[in-house]
């Protein structure tokens, strides 16, 4: 499938890291789909972010249209599980539902064969348009938690696993 827009997807290098930042913030900002309020400076984001050459299992895609970031892709060893990479991805609103996020995922899944036994990710429920996307890249639901967001509240959230 090639998206309608002229994009790009590559590896991200360390000039990248105030883009991606601003879209994370930008996605967070629209209190649907991220569970944090802000980018949080986790030590695997911050490597992964601003050196990435030091570690090549933090993979961190970025996809491209006319020179500026319009999303991002992570895959971060799970803090707890050896072998275990945890999905995160977003794009700027106006690039939704155009498959770039379909081809963004099967992008950095086909690297995190390298790294990873096992890929795993975080998604509210009522995000369908990401599950859908996600079940599209071969995700399956694995498990469902109630958890209490301070800037959310109450929300579902699935874990999803790759089958
Ligand atoms: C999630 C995200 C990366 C997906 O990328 P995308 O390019 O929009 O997704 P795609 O176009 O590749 O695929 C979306 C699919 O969901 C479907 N869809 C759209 N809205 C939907 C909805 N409300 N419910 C269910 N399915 C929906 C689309 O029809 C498409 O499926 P199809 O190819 O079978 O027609 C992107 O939408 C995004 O950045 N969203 C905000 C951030 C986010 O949710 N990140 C994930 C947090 S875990």
């Amino acid at each position: 499938m090639i998206p309608p827009y002229n994009i790009i997807l590559r590896q991200a290098t360390a000039a990248d890291a105030r883009e991606i930042v601003a879209g994370i913030n930008e996605v967070c900002a629209e209190k649907h789909y991220f569970s944090t309020p802000h980018y949080i400076p986790t030590p695997q984001w911050e490597i992964a972010l601003r050196s990435p050459e030091r570690a090549p299992d933090h993979l961190l895609y970025v996809v491209e249209n006319e020179r500026k970031i319009i999303g991002a892709a992570q895959i971060l060893p799970s803090g707890t599980i050896r072998g275990v990479g945890e999905l995160g991805i977003f794009l700027l609103s106006r690039f939704r539902n155009r498959k770039i996020g379909t081809e963004l995922v099967m992008a950095i899944l086909d690297h995190a064969k390298l790294y990873y036994d096992d890929v795993v990710l975080f998604v509210l429920a009522t995000n369908g348009r990401a599950i859908r996307c996600f079940k599209k890249c071969g995700f399956a639901e694995h498990s469902r938690r109630l958890h209490n967001y301070a800037h959310l509240g109450p929300r579902e959230q699935i874990m999803m696993q790759m089958q």
